[in-house]
């Protein structure tokens, strides 16, 4: 048995709503978003509404009633974690059955339909909350720093950007062009050149590792003139379809780790929003010193974010013939081959099968 789409040709191009990211994880919201008053999230060109029930169980469902369609984030939830439509009344419990529909006369029964639409997976992960709207067909992202009680985590606001997913995966993966959107920040002006970095594949993931030099502005040695300011650090990117990543940074001279993870919602066709954080070993606990961490960090997505919102095309090739590749974009490559996978191995549920025979 084949998938049709399969027959007809492989998909040549991604974009923020392609239907295989219904079969991805993606962060709806902050753990700290959620509490028992219903709050609507974007994924997917679809409003969610979400809240916490007493118990602290995370309550994920599409924010339509089964009955007339009115948006359940304009109503309530009461002390044992059922929800009600702010329309005609009708409560919901935790598993999404309808429990009460209150113009009903006695005795009638509710309709099996009535029935809220959840989505197949939810998780909370690093004060997120990741859902599938259809089972999952990669893994959830790892950040193994989460659990070291040496790091302390710091969180970005979130960012709302036009933009492409796909795309921001891509500028997360490139280091080319540090020197040249990054040079207000923390791009060497020397390293133009890109070195030779080791990719290592495995199923809907990879990890990508080099090292380079960079002008480690951030380094109280270098003031002191203990350390020069350029400085080798090495990077270890690990990537997570569809977009899920993360870069893991060890710096070589001036000692300690950085990790920066990068969590892209596709929220319309042409609208993301970055759940982006941080987990540092090195700022002896000071949440100053992370706050001016975060604020650099942000500055750098602003330079980012400058070339990533104008694209005209918000779509991301698949096709490796279709754009002009060199060695030096070796990660970025391997992100189109991982996720024309990720798209040709996504199977929907209504997907017409025809016999190879
Ligand atoms: S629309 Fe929700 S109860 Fe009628
Ligand atoms: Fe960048």
């Amino acid at each position: 048995m084949v998938e049709l789409s399969r027959v007809l040709g492989v998909e040549q191009f991604l974009d923020n709503l392609h239907s295989s990211l219904r079969g991805g994880w993606h962060v709806l919201c902050r753990s700290n978003e959620l509490t028992l008053q219903p709050v609507a999230f974007s994924l997917l060109n679809a409003s969610y509404v979400a809240y916490r029930s007493p118990s602290g169980k995370c309550i994920v469902a599409r924010d339509q009633c089964p009955h007339r369609r009115a948006r359940l984030s304009l109503g309530s939830c009461d002390h044992e974690g059922t929800l009600q439509c702010p329309y005609h009344g009708w409560r919901f419990n935790q598993d999404g059955n309808g429990i009460e529909i209150p113009s009903l006369q006695d005795g009638s029964s509710i309709p099996p339909r009535a029935r809220l639409d959840l989505p197949s997976a939810i998780e909370e992960r690093f004060g997120m909350v990741f859902v599938a709207l259809e089972d999952p067909i990669a893994p959830l992202p790892a950040v193994m720093e989460d659990d070291d009680p040496s790091f302390m985590r710091g969180d970005l606001p979130v960012l709302t950007t036009r933009g492409l997913a796909g795309l921001l995966a891509d500028n997360f993966l490139d280091v080319a062009h540090f020197p040249f959107v990054h040079s207000a920040t923390f791009g060497a002006e020397t390293e133009v050149a890109v070195p030779n970095f080791e990719v290592e594949r495995d199923a809907l993931t990879f990890t990508a590792r080099h090292q380079h030099w960079f002008s480690n502005r951030e380094d109280p040695g270098v003031a002191l003139g203990i350390r020069p300011l350029l400085q080798q650090r090495a990077l270890t990117y690990r990537y997570t379809a569809p977009f899920h990543l993360t870069l893991t940074i060890d710096f070589l001279d001036a000692g300690g780790t950085n990790v920066i993870s990068f969590f892209l919602t596709p929220e319309n066709a042409t609208t993301v929003r970055i759940y982006s954080s941080l987990w540092r070993n090195d700022l002896e606990g000071s949440a100053d010193r992370m706050r001016e961490a975060i604020d650099f960090e942000l500055a750098v997505i602003e330079e980012d974010l400058l070339i990533q919102s104008s694209y005209e095309e918000l779509v991301l090739p698949l096709d490796l013939t279709s754009e002009v590749h060199t060695k030096a974009d070796r990660t970025t490559i391997e992100l189109r081959r991982v996720l024309a996978d990720f798209v040709n191995r996504y199977l929907p549920p209504s997907t017409v099968r025809i016999s190879e025979s």
